[in-house]
């Protein structure tokens, strides 16, 4: 199979990761910071390990702030909910996963009013602009995602984390799509929560995210037992105990601690370039094409993730995905759980066909792709 999902997660693995799991699940197998023994102290040591390679590959000085979650999903609604936010206000984009979406508007009810700046293809300022312009003194926090899931298109999370510091607004970003494709530092982009998913650009295993934090949060969605401070009734203060309750995925870890060394060795800049020229690839293949549209900005600018959204006119993005199966290719058709970018793109009928590249890929496999398109425009 010719694996082209992995904006859903990445596929394969690395085999450091599948290692890194498997010696995990038979020589680290016991609960981290729960007893004193020796195995516990090991299984310990390794999710301290991937806490500190976290804090510096994303900006954090402090360790103990990286939060490991199931996923971004969760990371995002740690966050989200955890600010108690009640009537007030808080900024999105138009481009925002309903991993976003839904809590945000789950706020409702305690009187949270989402509002939504729009984002300019090309324009960073006028991007930014459009945030500002929806600042009021009842905007308690702006989230927004760091790159499109549908059509790559990047924010300015720098420029807008600069606002939200001159405003003293929290900030926190959704990394889902470019974490170990795009650079992300909290300190330099002004970010005060950084969710992201271990399982997609880190190339940890599925079941893997975190929440990285360099603000505080008052309230809990889960409380239970840390390992620490068992006396007590209430939950720890302290990060990452207040945020981890509960046996932590010790195999998933390690094996994430693997995927950020695979990327820190691989190096971001070599990863983006050589999905972006698979992008180009890709683009130069369907704009030559007449019966063919591309969506969002053009996929070989710097300002996008490696992801290319596209429709065959005329044929439902399901089908190509169900067509492109048979072929042996992996792609992701509709609406991709993102139904205000699509909305933004003008697609929201239609959804498109979503073609998303790791370091495996190659160019034979995009040319593959190219012609698989060209012959499902002739049978169907
Ligand atoms: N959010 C993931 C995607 O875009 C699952 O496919």
């Amino acid at each position: 199979m010719i694996y082209l999902d992995n904006a859903a997660t990445t596929s394969p693995k690395p085999k450091s990761v599948l290692r890194a799991c498997d010696y995990a699940l038979k020589e680290l197998c016991a609960n981290p910071g729960r007893s004193g023994h020796a195995l516990s102290v090991k299984a310990a040591d390794a999710v301290y390990k991937c806490r500190v390679k976290a804090a510096e590959f994303f900006g954090l000085d402090n360790s103990e702030k990286v939060v490991f979650t199931k996923n971004c999903t969760e990371a995002l609604n740690t966050v989200i909910k955890g600010l108690a936010l009640e009537n007030c206000e808080v900024i999105t984009s138009c481009f925002e996963h309903n991993s976003v979406a839904r809590p945000l508007f789950s706020l409702k009810k305690r009187g949270v009013k989402t509002r939504i700046a729009k984002v300019y293809f090309g324009d960073r300022q006028k991007t930014v602009d459009s945030f500002r312009s929806l600042i009021t003194d009842k905007t308690r926090l702006i989230i927004c995602t760091h790159a499109s899931n549908v059509c790559g298109t990047i924010l300015p999370i720098r420029e807008i984390g600069e606002l939200c510091r001159e405003r003293g607004i929290p900030f926190a970003v959704d990394g889902a799509q470019s974490a170990g494709m795009v650079s992300i530092d909290m300190k330099r982009d002004g970010i005060d929560f950084l969710c992201l998913p271990g399982h997609k650009g880190l190339y940890g295993p599925m079941g893997t995210g975190l929440l990285l934090c360099s603000g505080s949060l008052p309230d809990t969605l889960t409380e239970g037992g840390t390992g620490n401070l068992s006396n007590s009734l209430f939950q720890p203060d302290d990060l990452p105990e207040r945020l981890e309750s509960g046996t932590v995925n010790v195999p998933g870890i390690a094996g994430l601690s693997a995927g950020i060394d695979f990327v820190k060795k691989a190096g971001i800049s070599r990863i983006n370039r050589h999905e972006k020229q698979l992008c180009a690839i890709l683009y130069k293949g369907l704009s030559d094409n007449k019966s063919i549209t591309v969506y969002g900005e053009n996929p070989t600018v710097t300002s996008t993730a490696p992801v290319v959204s596209f429709n065959i006119n005329g044929i439902p993005s399901e089908q190509v995905s169900a067509e492109l199966s048979s072929r042996g290719i992996a792609v992701r058709a509709g609406l991709h759980c993102a139904p205000f970018a699509h909305e933004a793109l003008g697609t929201l009928k239609t959804g498109t066909v979503r073609v998303s590249f790791s370091v495996f890929n190659t160019p034979d496999e995009v040319k593959y792709l190219i012609k698989s398109i060209e012959n499902i425009q002739k049978n169907v």
